[in-house]
C-alpha cells in the first residue's frame, strides 16, 4: 500500500459505531460538550499571558489581538465543525488526516497532537502549580522551593550573555530544585478522573467551569466603576522601533502569543465517539465554546487594561494585581487565585482527555501498540492510554522548564490547525457526494483564511520553536517506519 493510502469514510463510520468491548460510551449531550470547550479553553493563558502581551507587546490594543486570533480560530474552528459532523470518530484531527490525505499525513498530524495535547497539559502543569503554591501561601502554607521547580531552565543566548542566575550555557542548565511536586500531582488526579468515567470527568469539568466562568465575570463586574479613558489612551501606542514591541506589530506578536489563550475548543472533536448525537452536536460544542471564549476574553483583556496602565502588566498574576490596585475586596482577590487553580485544573483534564483519544485511535488503527486501545470493562474509559498518558505528563510537568514545554504547543497546534482546514478543501473536492450534516461556508475561502492565518501566527514564533518541531516530527517518522507502517490494519488489508 503507499504512503498516502487513505481509509474509507465509510469504515470510519462504521468503527465508530461498533458496539463491543473496545466501544466507548456515549454519554454527553451538546452542553457538556460546550462546557469542555470551555474547560480546555480558559486556563493558564487569560490568568497569565494577557498582563505580559500588553505590558511588553500591544499596550491596551490586547483586545485587538484577541479578536485577530478569535477570527483566526473561527475559520480553524468552523473547518473542524465539517469534519468532526461528517467524520465523528475520537481521533480528531488525526482521524481527518487519514480520511483525506492518507496515513503517512495521519501518523504525522497524531504525533504532532502530542505536542498540542500531552505537552499542553505538562505546561498548564506548571501553570497550575505556580498558581497552587501562591494559593496557598496567602493561607501561610508553604513549599519548600526545591519541591515547586523543575531541576532544569532553559536558557537563551541572550541570558548566558548577560550572565543570568543558573545559566551557563545555552540549552538545560541546572536549577538545583528537585521536581515540581504540585504539578505531578494535579496531573496524577486528574487522569485518575478520567479513568473512572466520561461522565464523571464531565461532571467534574461542568463544575469547574461554572465556577472559573462565574469568576471571569465577577472581575468584569467589580472592574465597571473603576476603569479609566487614560488608560487606554493612546489604544495602541507607538512603534518603539523594534519590531513586535507597541505599533500594529505589537498586535500581530501579542496574537502570536495570545493564541496560547485559545487553544483547546477542538479538543471537543476528540469526544465525538462519547458524544451521543456527534453529528448535531459537535458543531454546536467545538463553535460554542469559541464563541463564548472569545466573547469574554475580549471582555476582561479590555477591562484589564482599563483598570491598570499596562506598563506595570508583566507580572505572574495579572487579574489579582488589578484587583489589589483598585482596592476590591480581599475575597475577590483569593477568589481569582481559586479560579485560577480550578480553571487550569480542567484545562489538564480536558487535554489528557484529548490525547489519550488519540491514542487510542491510533492504536484501532494499527499504528500503536494494541495497549492503547483497551477499554476498561467497568469504567469504559481507554484506561491504559489514559494511565501511560498521565504518566509521562508527570514526568514532563515534573521536571521540565515552562519555556521548553510551551514553545511545542502553539506549533504543534498551529499545525494541527492547518492541516484540519487542508482536510476540509480537500474532501470537498474528493467526496462531494459525502454527507455533512456541518457545512463549512464559502469553501475554499475560509480554509484558505484559516491557513493563511494559522502559517501567519507560526512565522511569529521564533526559529528554535520551528527547530523544535521538526525534530520532534523526525522522531516520530523515525517510530513511523520502524513500528507503525508495519503493524497498520490499512497497509496489512486487515
Ligand atoms: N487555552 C489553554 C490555557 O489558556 C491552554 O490554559
Amino acid at each position: 500500500m503507499p504512503l498516502f493510502a487513505t481509509k474509507p469514510i465509510a469504515t470510519l463510520r462504521a468503527e465508530a459505531e461498533a458496539t463491543g468491548e473496545h466501544a466507548l460510551v456515549r454519554a454527553l449531550g451538546p452542553l457538556n460538550l460546550v462546557t469542555l470547550g470551555i474547560g480546555a479553553v480558559i486556563g493558564a493563558g487569560i490568568f497569565v499571558i494577557t498582563g505580559q502581551v500588553a505590558a511588553l507587546y500591544a499596550g491596551p490594543a490586547v483586545p485587538l489581538s484577541m479578536i485577530l486570533v478569535g477570527v483566526a480560530c473561527a475559520f480553524a474552528g468552523l473547518c473542524y465543525a465539517e469534519m468532526a459532523s461528517a467524520v465523528p470518530v475520537a481521533g480528531s484531527a488525526y482521524t481527518y488526516a487519514y480520511a483525506t490525505m492518507g496515513e503517512f499525513a495521519a501518523w504525522i498530524i497524531g504525533w504532532d497532537l502530542v505536542l498540542e495535547y500531552a505537552a499542553g497539559a505538562a505546561t498548564v502543569g506548571v501553570g497550575w502549580s505556580g498558581h497552587f503554591v501562591s494559593l496557598l501561601g496567602l493561607f501561610g502554607v508553604q513549599i519548600p522551593a526545591s519541591l515547586t521547580a523543575p531541576p532544569t531552565q532553559l536558557c537563551t543566548a541572550a541570558q548566558v550573555a548577560a550572565h543570568a542566575a543558573g545559566c551557563s550555557h545555552v540549552g538545560l542548565n541546572p536549577t538545583g530544585a528537585i521536581v515540581n511536586l504540585p504539578a505531578v500531582l494535579i496531573v496524577a488526579v486528574m487522569s485518575a478522573v478520567l479513568v473512572i468515567g466520561i461522565r464523571e470527568s464531565a461532571r467534574v469539568n461542568s463544575v469547574i467551569v461554572i465556577l472559573k466562568v462565574a469568576i471571569v465575570l465577577l472581575v468584569v463586574l467589580v472592574s465597571l466603576s473603576h476603569l479609566s479613558r487614560a488608560n487606554w489612551t493612546p489604544f495602541i501606542p507607538p512603534n518603539t522601533g523594534e519590531w513586535g514591541t507597541y505599533g500594529w506589530s505589537g498586535v500581530l506578536r501579542g496574537a502570536g502569543l495570545v493564541f496560547f489563550a485559545y487553544i483547546g475548543f477542538d479538543t471537543v472533536s476528540t469526544a465525538a465517539q462519547e458524544s451521543k448525537n456527534p453529528q448535531r452536536d459537535m458543531p454546536i460544542g467545538i463553535l460554542g465554546s469559541l464563541a463564548v471564549c472569545t466573547l469574554l476574553y475580549v471582555v476582561v483583556s479590555a477591562v484589564l487594561v482599563g483598570m491598570v496602565p499596562y506598563s506595570e502588566l508583566n507580572i505572574p498574576a495579572p487579574m489579582a494585581y488589578a484587583m489589589e490596585r483598585i482596592g476590591a475586596p480581599w475575597w475577590i482577590r483569593v477568589s481569582i487565585d481559586v479560579g485560577a487553580v480550578l480553571g487550569i485544573g480542567s484545562v489538564i483534564l480536558v487535554m489528557l482527555l484529548g490525547q489519550s483519544r488519540v491514542f487510542y485511535s491510533m492504536s484501532r488503527d494499527g499504528l500503536l501498540g494494541r495497549w492503547a486501545g483497551q477499554v476498561h470493562p467497568r469504567f469504559r474509559t481507554p484506561y491504559l492510554s489514559t494511565i501511560y498518558t498521565g504518566i509521562a505528563v508527570c514526568f514532563a510537568t515534573g521536571l521540565l522548564p515552562l519555556q521548553l514545554l510551551g514553545t511545542w504547543v502553539n506549533i504543534g497546534t498551529l499545525l494541527a490547525f492547518v492541516l484540519v482546514c487542508a482536510g476540509v478543501w480537500i474532501l470537498r473536492s474528493r467526496r462531494p457526494d459525502l454527507h455533512r450534516p456541518f457545512r463549512t461556508p464559502w469553501v475554499p475561502a475560509v480554509p484558505i483564511l484559516g491557513i493563511v492565518c494559522c502559517v501567519g501566527l507560526m512565522l511569529t514564533l521564533p526559529v528554535d520553536t520551528w527547530i523544535r518541531l521538526g525534530v520532534w516530527l523526525m522522531i516520530g517518522l523515525a517510530i513511523y517506519f520502524a513500528y507503525g507502517r508495519k503493524h497498520s490494519l490499512l497497509q496489512r488489508g486487515v
